[in-house]
């Protein structure tokens, strides 16, 4: 699936996949989720190199892999990341690979039928049959699970449930609210029950979206258009605030929020995504009086090759419901009906199948 040009209407093109070179794969995708940022994309918002292959919440099977690959194999069921990391910068060695400076995703060489070259979303482009990426993009993970469940962790579901047990450090107990409750949102107030958080308060403007955080672990929900959220944390957490509060929706006053949400030794973590021109105005007294932590949540700051495999297996024994994330399985030439159910708010994700 093609985005053509700025804001122009996606569609259905013949790709050409080259062979893998050394280090690469080539995979033949059985799902791969509508996520914003392929909408971005197809607006122009990231940037104007279309056409773009879009999709990049993926899975599927490997069929082919280049000289000295070894981790994966043809036949091996994986999750895809778009992020390759080197293992060898400053970050990988010191045990952050997720800020890693220099990522080996497969240098692009698939294009259309005329030789126009394709940016391939995050460097995976995946609403295809079949896509080349670098081997260390893909993860091995228990064949069980069905595929549009597995590629929902490529991105904003292990974003969130990163953001609470990787970043935020949820831990058994603990307090925890959750600013936005889309997928991101979602997912964090299910990482949250998975760590073992005793209250999780899910806070959004839409009474739909708060109906499925409880569905998801949420144990209070605030609608923040009625009540003030700072003001009902700070109730339901004893007069202190959060232990760890997380931001996922992207905006100054949602920002401002989770900043004063939480105890005073909590943790924020900032998921949402703001705009170039946003910002914040914070009394200094309050940054300085305010101990804990302010940390913003990258992939949710995932180790693929240990994350994907742990969240699979929980899934598979029924301890965390991934598949709780699908609002609906949809073909290929859906995707551009799926970006305007995903506008409207309808959807936690529309996954295509191939
Ligand atoms: N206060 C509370 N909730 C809000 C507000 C607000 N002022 N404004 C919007 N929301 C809610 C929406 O109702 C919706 O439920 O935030 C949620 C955002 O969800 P989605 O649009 O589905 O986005 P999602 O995919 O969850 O991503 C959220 O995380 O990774 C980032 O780039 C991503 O910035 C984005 C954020
Ligand atoms: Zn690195
Ligand atoms: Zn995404």
């Amino acid at each position: 699936m093609i985005a053509p040009g700025k804001d122009e209407p996606v569609r259905i093109e013949t790709i050409v996949v080259p062979d893998p070179g050394p280090g690469e794969a080539v995979v033949r995708v059985q799902a791969c989720g509508v996520c914003h940022t392929d909408l971005h994309y197809k607006q122009g918002g990231i940037n104007d190199d279309f056409p773009f292959l879009l999709g990049h919440e993926a899975a599927g099977v490997v069929e082919s892999v280049g000289d000295d690959v070894t981790d994966v194999a043809p036949g091996d069921f994986v999750i895809l990341n778009w992020r390759a990391v080197c293992g060898k910068c400053r970050a990988c060695l010191r045990g952050r690979p997720w800020y890693c400076f220099d990522t080996h995703n497969a240098k692009q060489r698939m294009t259309l039928t005329d030789g126009t070259e394709l940016s391939p979303a995050l460097g995976i482009g995946a609403f295809a049959e079949k896509t080349l990426v670098a081997a260390g993009q893909c993860t091995k993970v228990d064949p069980a699970v069905a595929p549009e469940v597995a590629g929902l962790l490529g991105c904003g579901v292990m974003a969130g449930i990163g953001a609470a047990i990787n970043t935020g450090s949820v831990g058994r107990g603990d307090s925890v609210a959750v600013i936005g409750c889309g997928g991101v949102g979602d997912a964090a107030v299910a990482g949250a029950r998975l760590a073992g958080a005793a209250k999780i308060i899910a806070v959004d403007i839409d009474d739909r979206k708060l109906d499925t955080a409880r569905s998801m672990g949420a144990t209070h929900t605030v609608n923040s258009r009625e009540t003030d959220p700072v003001e009902a944390i700070r109730e339901l957490t004893g007069g202190f605030g959060a232990d760890v509060v997380i931001e996922a929706v992207g905006r100054p006053e949602t920002y401002r929020q989770a900043f004063y949400a939480r105890d005073l030794a909590g943790t924020v973590v900032l998921v949402g995504v703001p705009t170039p021109e946003m910002k914040l105005e914070l009394p200094l007294l309050d940054v300085f009086g305010r101990g804990g932590a302010l940390k913003s949540s990258w992939y949710g700051d995932c180790l693929p090759s240990r994350d994907f495999p742990m969240l699979i297996d929980l899934h598979l024994q029924g301890r965390l419901d991934l598949g709780a994330f699908v609002t609906e399985t949809i073909q290929l030439d859906e995707v551009e009906k799926a970006f305007e159910r995903m506008h409207r708010g309808d959807v936690l994700r529309s996954v295509v199948v191939l």
